[in-house]
């Protein structure tokens, strides 16, 4: 079964067609970042308008670089949430196009689905085997969430960010240190050569009763910090960056852990864009390690957004034959389950 997915929930337009069989036949990621940057952040109209100039040059890049054509596919799928409606819109109106000229059934995905289904994918043809019932660690710029997985499409939330997502909380960081955007990658580069002991930054909600993580606390301790101390320069950006990275890894390991213990499941699936973090994915691996835990990480580059997540997720839907067609209604918040 071959599918042609589209994300364009944020400030990413892509493309990509997935074959059940051979694996991954194309993967195009246009970033807006360059366009984002002087704001500081994505500005939902800018988004919406570059969705709307790049979305048929990526659609049929990932085409031509699959070297089908439409009426070659079996199915479509589009990410129809949670986003921003506007930039979501572009994508969703262009798949229904492309579903009602070609007659292809349209499948409309839930973009965190999507996170937890790039777990899936591979850089060669073979999938990762996963266990069935496991635990998915969600960290992205929107979300931060703990999941337990119990079958094909049965999820129960168990715990969620009370206010930032820890993705949210890097960019909130690099920017109050005037590092640029977006933060994550940024502030990772920094870290590297810091010493993650030099502040003692707290972990918020660590070691409390339940799953639900809170990021904001952290981010007003910087700056806090900052405020006191003044805006670092030189080695003490590194240190801040690299002391502010060593607290969302302790709750985020402290958090997956327990939770995982709770449930008592074997595997830990570990998605989204913040996952793209050498520090995290290293931290988490060590500690799931000495626990005798399953760790599953997508490969770096479908860990941030991409539309090879979305055919991922949208491909047991179509075997399953469901077709939303033109009924898909896009939503800015739109619950896993949902
Ligand atoms: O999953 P994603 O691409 O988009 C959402 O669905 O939100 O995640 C984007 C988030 C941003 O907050 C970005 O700063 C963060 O992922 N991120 C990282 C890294 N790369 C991206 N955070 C920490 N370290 C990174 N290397
Ligand atoms: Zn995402």
């Amino acid at each position: 079964m071959r599918v042609l997915a589209i994300e364009s929930s944020c400030d990413e337009t892509a493309a990509a067609v997935l074959d059940d069989a051979k694996g991954l036949l194309s993967n195009i990621v246009s970033t807006q970042i360059d366009i984002h940057r002087p704001f500081g952040g994505v500005v939902p109209e800018l988004a919406s308008r570059h969705h709307l100039q790049n979305i048929v040059p990526v659609v049929q890049c990932a085409l031509d670089e699959a070297e089908l054509r439409l009426e070659e596919l079996d199915g479509l799928a589009v990410t129809r949430g949670p986003g921003l409606v506007g930039a979501l819109l572009i994508g969703a109106q262009f798949a229904k196009s492309l579903a009602f000229v070609s007659g292809l059934p349209l499948i409309g995905v839930n973009h965190l689905e999507g996170h937890l289904y790039s777990s899936r994918l591979s850089l060669d043809s073979v999938p990762p085997a996963i266990p069935t019932r496991h635990l998915a660690l969600l960290v992205s710029g929107g979300h931060t969430a703990l999941i337990l997985v119990e079958g094909f499409g049965q999820y129960r939330l168990l715990g969620q960010t009370r206010d930032d997502a820890a993705g949210e909380a890097f960019d909130k960081v690099a920017k109050l240190l005037g590092l640029g955007y977006p933060g994550g990658p940024i502030v990772e580069e920094m870290a590297r050569t810091g010493d993650c002991r030099a502040i003692r930054f707290p972990r918020p909600m660590a070691h409390a009763k339940g799953f639900d993580f809170s990021f904001s606390g952290l981010k007003t301790a910087v700056a806090n910090h900052v405020r006191r101390e003044g805006l670092p320069v030189g080695q003490r950006v590194n240190d801040l960056c690299a002391s502010f990275q060593q607290a969302v890894v302790d709750v985020l390991i402290a958090k997956a852990l327990s939770a995982a213990r709770k449930e008592r499941v074997s595997a830990i699936v570990a998605a989204g864009g913040v996952l793209a973090n050498g520090s995290i994915r290293s931290a988490l691996q060590q500690a799931t390690q000495a626990e005798s835990l399953e760790l599953h990480i997508p490969p770096l580059k479908f860990c941030t957004d991409n539309a090879a997540m979305i055919a991922a997720a949208a491909m047991p839907h179509l075997r399953a034959g469901r077709n939303d067609g033109q009924s898909i209604l896009v939503s800015a918040r739109l619950p896993l389950a949902a």
